[in-house]
């Protein structure tokens, strides 16, 4: 490898605003962000500017982004009909928001309703997190039962009980096939830690198995159908989850805040697989770009909140002073407009498959073991030659090389998380791309030297 390429003394020499801005924040804000998945050392880019599928940062670099906001942004940037749909909302109301129930709450439950026909009801939340939390709340309220299950590496949002086994080390993680349950933020109590039960995702016959003998304390499974956004399931796995949380009465909830109409096609992991679970939670692209979130689900489950058909004492609560936020919704009703148009998912589909199969070629042409994976508009880069079948398998990818590949790309206008998914938009054109295989190119040469 070569010993002059440092891509990170690149970046901190194209980012000297950020460096000074970074130490600006961190006197105000720990590890000068709001949320530690903003951070990555050595400091962030901090961007003052965006349109359409590029950002600006504090020095003025242009970058093509990736990040979108860690997904919800699908039409890029400030799009002209969500911005327009906003100001019209704005002006038709009078007001943000009045808290009293609004006609775009019916609008955007009907149609959610539409697109995930298994579901009776929906509710609206303020973020994905709140979207997992509530939906998790009514499951236990329907079934009587305080523990849930979910898969290792799965993210439903942070807070305790769904943190849990998200990235535990190898040696907490017990065997493979009956992962510990491995607290996921210091200060989680025990309680929490033995409500939760963790399952080896993509393994049939594990899963099954830990289901089964933990059927009569379970109240719901939540999984993401794609975990991360880009580690596929095997579908007879999800069917097969799916036959037997119904046999043991257990709810399914798939998590599809992030891979919701993120797929290939307009919908959800659940349409695309065609997999019914009981309820589904949403957030991100339903927003427009603002915070949202939703679940839904079967009628007897949803009803649980229900204030008209339960008595206080039987129901679920559910609550919030901005749920269903109408400025919200009409973006989020502008962003499905455009996705629904038959050109979008063609489109979107073209860009991310030009990408993720320019990124391969780039990969076997230069000899490096990795690959560009994930379905519909996100993709990863890991550094393996092996399958990514479930978390285990990505922690073992070679994170180094990885580095080395994001900190040269950041250095040279792209933008995106390192070690995190990339994410296409409806505005990255063919030249966006052409760029970026560019910029890879250059810099998986440098690294080869
Ligand atoms: C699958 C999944 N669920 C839940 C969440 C939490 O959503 P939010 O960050 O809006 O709280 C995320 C966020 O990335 C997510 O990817």
């Amino acid at each position: 490898m070569c010993a002059g390429f440092d891509p990170v003394a690149e970046y901190k020499a194209r980012t000297k605003k950020s460096a000074e801005w970074f130490e600006v924040a961190s006197r105000h804000l720990p590890g000068g962000v709001t949320g530690n998945v903003k951070f990555y050392p050595p400091y962030p880019v901090y961007l003052k500017r965006a349109k359409g599928s590029h950002v600006w940062d504090l020095d003025g670099n242009d970058y093509i982004d990736y990040m979108l906001c860690f997904g919800p942004l699908i039409l890029g940037h400030a799009h002209p009909k969500v911005i327009d749909a906003i100001r019209k909302q704005l002006d038709r109301d009078g007001t943000q928001i009045f808290g009293a129930p609004h006609e775009l709450e019916v609008r955007m439950a009907e149609r959610l309703k539409k697109i995930f026909p298994f579901s009776d009801a929906v509710r609206f939340t303020n973020s994905g997190l709140e979207a997992t939390m509530h939906a998790l709340r009514v499951a236990k309220g329907a079934k009587k039962r305080s523990r849930i299950a979910k898969f290792e590496g799965a993210y439903h949002g942070c807070y305790d009980e769904v943190l849990v086994s998200l990235t535990p080390s190898e040696d907490a993680a017990g065997p493979r096939a009956a992962p510990q349950t491995v607290s996921g933020s210091y200060g989680t109590s025990e309680t929490v830690i033995n409500n939760v039960q963790v399952l080896p995702y993509n393994d049939i016959e594990n899963t099954v198995r830990i289901l089964k003998a933990h059927k009569d304390d379970l109240a719901a499974l939540i999984m993401e159908p794609v975990q991360r956004g880009f580690v596929v399931p095997d579908l007879e796995f999800l069917r097969i989850v799916r036959e037997t949380t119904r046999e043991l009465g257990i709810i399914l909830i798939f998590d599809e805040v992030m891979s919701g109409f993120r797929m290939e096609k307009y919908g959800g992991a659940a349409t695309v697989y065609g997999i019914d679970p009981d309820m589904i939670c949403l957030g991100k692209i339903i927003g427009g770009g603002f915070p949202c979130g939703a679940f839904m689900g079967k009628r007897d489950i949803m009803d649980m909140v229900n204030p008209v058909t339960r008595a206080k004492n039987e129901r679920v609560f559910h609550g919030g002073t901005f749920n269903g936020h109408p400025t919200i919704l009409a973006a989020g009703m502008a962003t499905l407009d455009v996705l629904e148009e038959p050109k979008t998912y063609p489109y979107l589909n073209k860009v991310s498959d030009n990408l993720r199969d320019g990124f391969n070629d780039l990969f076997g042409r230069m000899g490096y073991e990795a690959k560009a994976i994930g379905p519909g508009s996100t993709f990863n880069l890991v550094f393996t030659k092996g399958k990514i079948a479930d978390y285990r398998d990505a922690a073992k990818c070679d994170v180094k090389l990885r580095q080395k590949l994001d900190f040269g790309m950041l250095a040279r206008g792209l933008h995106f998380h390192p070690d995190k998914p990339f994410y296409t938009c409806t505005e990255h054109s063919d030249k966006d791309v052409d760029q970026t295989l560019k910029v890879a190119e250059e810099v998986l040469k440098k690294m080869k030297v």
